[in-house]
């Protein structure tokens, strides 16, 4: 497999930050109550619907995948970056993280009763998300719910630094609109929509998307079948 060059990008930087994102980003239970109450949500749909595995995707250090797990969701972390994983493996020895990305996910199709990407899929080129959508709702099972957490906006950045340290990864803020636009079109329903204005940037808002994989189309009846 070769590796597209953001994909590079963001595992060598995020290895580089690795033990510095954990020192410096507070933790889910130190997060805002309204993002919180949408984990929960998420949490509560997802045992509403049956349960079944959630795929914490771009977990880094395994905090939420451990938050998840903890509002009685069967949780496992995915990551690129091997510093994360092996963060989260530590942190978390009872847990199970995969080191892969989120756009070549080793997984049966319909699998999971769950996906949340929390700040994970801004590092995703835009023309890919189509693609990154579609292969999330391929190990979704119908009726199974996506949580999708982030930066809204409409920008690409090359951030020099972050965490403290030189970081080559982009991240590309796209319109909530345009999110959801993919989201439909990859054949997901979104059920909310959850936008808070960014305390200190202009240039962006925290987004939530609730979306949920449509169960198979039901066929309209035929003409035949109506008038008979
Ligand atoms: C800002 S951190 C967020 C980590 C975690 N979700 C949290 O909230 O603490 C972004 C994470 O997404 C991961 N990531 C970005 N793109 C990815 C991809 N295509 N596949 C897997 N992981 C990815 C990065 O390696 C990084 O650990």
């Amino acid at each position: 497999m070769t590796e597209h060059a953001h994909l590079a990008a963001v595992r060598e930087s995020y290895d580089t930050v690795a033990a510095d994102y954990l020192r410096l980003v507070v933790p889910p239970e130190g997060m805002d109550p309204v993002s919180r109450a949408m984990l929960a949500a998420f949490a509560e749909l997802v045992r509403g619907a049956g349960g079944g595995p959630v795929a914490d995707l771009g977990c880094g250090p395994g905090r939420v995948t451990a938050y998840l797990d903890s509002l009685g969701l069967s949780a496992f972390g995915v990551d690129v970056s091997g510093e994360m994983v092996a963060l989260a493996r530590h942190c978390y020895p009872q847990l199970l993280f995969l080191h892969s990305s989120m756009a070549d996910l080793d997984l049966a199709d319909r699998s999971l009763g769950g996906i949340l990407a929390w700040y994970s899929v801004h590092h995703t080129p835009p023309a890919l998300l189509p693609q990154l959508f579609a292969g999330f709702h391929r190990v979704l099972a119908p009726g199974g719910h996506l949580l999708l957490g982030g930066h809204a906006g409409d920008a690409c950045l090359y951030p020099a630094e972050a965490y403290g340290h030189p970081v080559s990864y982009a991240s590309h803020l796209v319109p909530a609109d345009r999110l959801a636009e993919l989201l439909t079109g990859a054949g997901f329903a979104v059920t909310t929509r959850l936008e808070q204005p960014h305390p200190q940037r202009a240039d962006r808002s925290h987004l939530c998307l609730l979306a949920q994989r449509r169960q198979s189309a039901t066929l309209p009846p035929s003409p035949d079948a109506t008038n008979s």
